[in-house]
């Protein structure tokens, strides 16, 4: 009896072991229901679709064919791709949390000190405790605020530069990434920093680097490709270099700290105070805090910099809005001499301008990616663990569901909308959305509106050459920022003295 109950026994947990290992075999095996794609070609998959085109055109062009959702082959990297404001809200809202994650990138791995940064790092408790001191510690509200006199000081200058250019054509390029890099460093360490011409370079560089379409990127599991494209290198320099610059800085900044010399207001006494505190849940070291300057140096300089050359490059083509635009300004600040921060509140229509600036030219077109770090679903159809995403923010700003005459430059769709870019509107993200939204949005905005204010404040602007304003080259650079591949050209003369 004993024996029989025994075998029993056995016997039922052996029937239940492999009811459980079928049962867990079966859901496995379950086949994906992956989005609809194009045909993809061995080896490269489809990326002979996407070549040739900027990307976020290409795959604009791809989703008219192949819908809203799409599952690409970019070389060894399987990619959804979607493209519709309410796919977009199933990114950023309902999936936000299983898709919080970005995928390993040979530039984080090796300039970002093994992705320890927050804007290309994955998704962990590391990730969560810095994404929050980025928020809430250095680019609070309160925190932009207080440098404002950086921001005054350096657009003083460049009004400057401007006013002793009048009558002459002038590149603006240049001038403005110095001056929005004199702001990310004087904000960030105190002053100018010693190496502030290598630093720029170094940030353009990784900015053109960052579109995570090289090579390296696509075909992970061939490691020799990142040597024999020279990327491997090309980072390993970058890196070196900006490591040097920090290292220096940091050095000179602990031996201040030690005198109590430090300034106690800038991020880096910021972070090393939090540093030092001893109260983090994850401790952090000196390597964390120089890929959190790399991604306020790479994010916060080029971003602000082609937003002001884009609103100005549409400003020149559209004389009407320029003309409404200086009004508004002109009268809001008639007689003064100084402009200060507080005074752009007033300015309605700019901050339409800059809006309409950023739907038609957001800085990174397809943001930046997303991984799947548990399966979801997105309109029905699965997304596995490790999967990237891509959001195609330039398409969902310019679906016609969504926006009357898309393509056009008109300030005053936004007169009578709520619409706004601080991500809650699925058709307008040029900062994206959820865990991952942009942390810098103050920090950029009011630097873009000061500048911008001011450039129609004290000037009037022609085009050189007799150029028509229908003219004006529009066509973006490569790679994964939506830099103007021609640099905008023009000429001031002025219009009240300063
Ligand atoms: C006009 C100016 C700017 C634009 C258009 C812009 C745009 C963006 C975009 C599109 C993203 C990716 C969001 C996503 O993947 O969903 C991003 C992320 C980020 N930006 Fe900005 N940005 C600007 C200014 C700044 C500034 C001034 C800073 C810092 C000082 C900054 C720091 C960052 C960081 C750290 C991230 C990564 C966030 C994360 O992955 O969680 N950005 N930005």
């Amino acid at each position: 009896m004993e024996a029989d109950l025994t075998f029993l026994v056995v016997l039922s947990s052996l029937i239940l072991s492999f009811y459980f290992i079928l049962h867990r075999k079966f859901k496995a095996s379950k086949p994906l229901n992956l989005p609809p794609g194009p045909p993809k070609l061995p080896i490269i998959g489809n990326l002979h679709q996407i070549g040739g085109a900027l990307p976020q055109h290409a795959f604009r062009e791809l989703a008219k064919k192949y819908g809203p959702i799409m599952h690409l082959q970019l070389g060894q990297i399987s990619t959804i791709v979607v493209s519709s404001p309410q796919l977009a809200k199933e990114v950023f809202k309902t999936n936000d949390l299983a898709l919080a994650s970005r995928p390993y990138t040979l530039l984080a791995d090796i300039v970002l000190y093994k992705s320890s940064d927050v804007a290309l790092g994955p998704y962990s408790d590391y990730w969560r405790q810095m994404k929050k001191i980025i928020t809430v510690e250095l680019l609070s509200p309160k925190k932009v605020r207080s440098f404002s006199c950086f921001r005054e000081q350096e657009v003083d200058h460049f009004i400057e530069f401007i006013g002793s250019n009048c009558g002459k054509p002038v590149i603006i390029r240049d001038k403005v990434t110095r001056m929005i890099n004199n702001i990310v460093c004087k904000s960030s360490f105190g002053d100018n920093c010693k190496q502030q011409d290598v630093l720029i370079e170094l940030v353009d560089e990784l900015g053109r680097l960052v579109s995570g379409f090289s090579v390296a990127d696509l075909f992970p599991e061939f490691g020799f490709l990142s040597v024999i494209s020279g990327m491997r290198s090309k980072l390993r320099k970058i890196h070196k270099s900006l490591d040097k610059i920090f290292d220096d800085i940091f050095e000179e900044r602990k031996n201040k700290r030690e005198r109590n010399e430090g300034s106690g207001d800038d991020l880096l006494d910021v972070l090393f105070t939090i540093k030092e505190s001893g109260s983090l849940q994850v401790p952090i070291t000196d390597n964390n805090i120089k890929a959190i300057f790399v991604n306020i140096f790479v994010g916060g300089t080029d971003t602000s910099a082609m937003t002001i050359e884009w609103a100005m490059t549409e400003l020149m083509r559209n004389p009407n809005v320029m003309e409404k635009a200086q009004k508004e300004v002109r009268d809001a600040f008639k007689g003064k001499k100084k402009i200060n921060e507080s005074d752009l509140q007033e300015l309605h229509y700019l901050n339409l301008v800059v809006k309409e600036t950023l739907r038609l030219h957001p800085s990174l077109p397809l943001l930046l990616p997303r991984e799947c770090r548990e399966q979801c679903q997105i309109d029905g159809y699965d997304i596995p663990l490790k999967m990237k995403v891509i959001v195609n923010a330039f398409a969902c700003a310019v679906d016609p569901e969504y926006w009357d005459d898309a393509e056009s430059f008109k300030p005053e769709r936004f007169e009578q909308s709520s619409i706004d870019f601080m991500g809650t509107n699925f058709e307008f993200v040029p900062f994206g959305s959820g865990r991952r939204i942009c942390p810098g949005i103050g920090f950029g905005v009011i630097s873009v509106k000061s500048a911008l204010a001011q450039m129609l404040y004290y000037f009037n602007w022609t085009l050189p050459y007799e150029l028509s304003p229908k003219s004006i080259d529009m066509t973006e650079n490569e790679g994964g920022v939506a830099i103007k591949k021609v640099p905008l050209m023009v000429t001031p003369t002025l219009y009240t003295s300063f």
